[in-house]
């Protein structure tokens, strides 16, 4: 195994609330469409078989990171891989998101759901990571897509606005429905493992979708299953971070799965947010990716008020509240790197 960077990292640091000298920023989605060097690389098709290329995976994870001076990598992937790997029967439509040939429908289907094996499965993801962790200066962020959130794209079998064959299935059978996303817990553990094993130095759980549930739903039947992923990411020694769009009336309950980081959408201040987590909790975001598109000016005010609303806490690392948006001109990331850098305080940890 390579051996792992030694330059103290912001990123790292600020994931457990430890001190350091910046506010640390990376994006979600940095990796894509925003990009004009990812336009040119990425080839027609499917984004599974440019997955399935580790040196196009690579240097697609590392195009962000040259440009911006980002505080981190995510690696080029996405959450629908393991399924697609143990032959679900899932794609990922250009313009669209995942799809899925036969989606879920009942306990049978459980059989389609096998144990994830890294090494034979998904041998390019962790040859990619490979090749990462001997390039990075910053930490590579290795992720998996939370039980629900996978849940329903195998069940809805395309991306939906109201998940109604998702939650039909998780109120109907709540016996079947604790076994899929048990099954779902346990490749998630198994690939973020796999990936951490190769060098991946944290790991994000998105569960971007459970936003759609209802609080005491998400408290019955999804909490149980994220925090056994989060519990087993723990005990491999790599910061955690769990997010969702539209948490805001979960916050608290996501925060109780128990993650070092807690993502937070643009809907919550990033203040009315710190006092949903635990004391020890850091968090993450939340520039609304739309304001990306207005002028300079107001990006850089957005900016500020997420660094003012923070107020040099040193549990901070700075993203937006989900994707770079495909038509955001990476100019304006740019700026707001430099500006969080520039601008951006952090006071020593609280002694309490
Ligand atoms: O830069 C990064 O963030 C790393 C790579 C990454 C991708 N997907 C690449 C990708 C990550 C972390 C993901 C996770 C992912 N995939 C999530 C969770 C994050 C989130 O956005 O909430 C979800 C819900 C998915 C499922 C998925 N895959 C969707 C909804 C889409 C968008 C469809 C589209 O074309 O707009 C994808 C495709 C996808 N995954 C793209 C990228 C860069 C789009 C571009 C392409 O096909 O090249």
């Amino acid at each position: 195994m390579p051996a792992a960077p030694t330059t103290p990292s912001a990123f790292l640091a600020a994931c457990r609330s430890e001190p350091h000298d910046h506010v640390p920023v990376w994006f979600m989605r940095q990796a894509g469409r925003s990009l004009p060097e990812y336009r040119s690389v990425r080839g027609p098709g499917s984004i599974l078989d440019a997955i399935a290329q580790p040196d196009l995976a690579a240097e697609i994870t590392l195009q962000p990171v040259r440009r911006y001076g980002v505080d981190a990598a995510i690696l080029y992937s996405d959450i629908v891989v393991p399924a697609a790997a143990i032959g679900f029967g899932v794609d990922v439509a250009p313009g669209t998101g995942p799809v899925v040939e036969q989606p879920f429908r009942s306990a049978a289907d459980l059989d389609r759901l096998r144990p994830l094996e890294p090494d034979t499965d998904t041998p390019y993801v962790l040859e990619t990571v490979d090749l990462l962790v001997r390039e990075l200066t910053v930490p590579l962020i290795g992720f998996a897509g939370a039980p629900f959130t996978v849940a329903s794209y195998l069940i809805e079998g395309a991306p939906s606005r109201t998940y109604g064959r998702t939650k039909a299935l998780m109120l109907e059978d709540e016996p079947l429905w604790h076994l899929l996303l048990d099954r779902l817990a346990d490749i998630a553990i198994t690939s973020i493992t796999s990936q951490v094993a190769h060098g991946a130095r944290a790991a994000q759980l998105f569960d971007s979708w459970a936003g759609a549930l209802a609080p005491p739903d998400y408290v019955r039947y999804v909490l149980p299953h994220s925090t056994k992923v989060l519990d087993a990411v723990r005990t491999l020694g790599v910061p955690t971070i769990h997010f969702g769009v539209g948490t805001g009336e979960i916050l608290a309950s996501m925060a109780d799965a128990g993650s070092d980081v807690v993502g937070v959408d643009w809907r919550v201040p990033l203040d009315v947010a710190r006092s949903r987590v635990h004391p020890d909790q850091a968090l993450q975001g939340n520039l609304d990716p739309a304001r990306c598109l207005a002028g300079w000016e107001v990006v850089a005010d957005g900016v500020r008020d997420v660094l003012a609303r923070n107020g040099g806490h040193p549990g901070h690392v700075f993203n937006l509240g989900h994707g770079v948006l495909p038509e955001t001109d990476p100019g304006i990331l740019e700026q707001v790197v430099a500006l969080v850098h520039d601008e951006g305080t952090v006071q020593p940890a609280p002694t309490d």
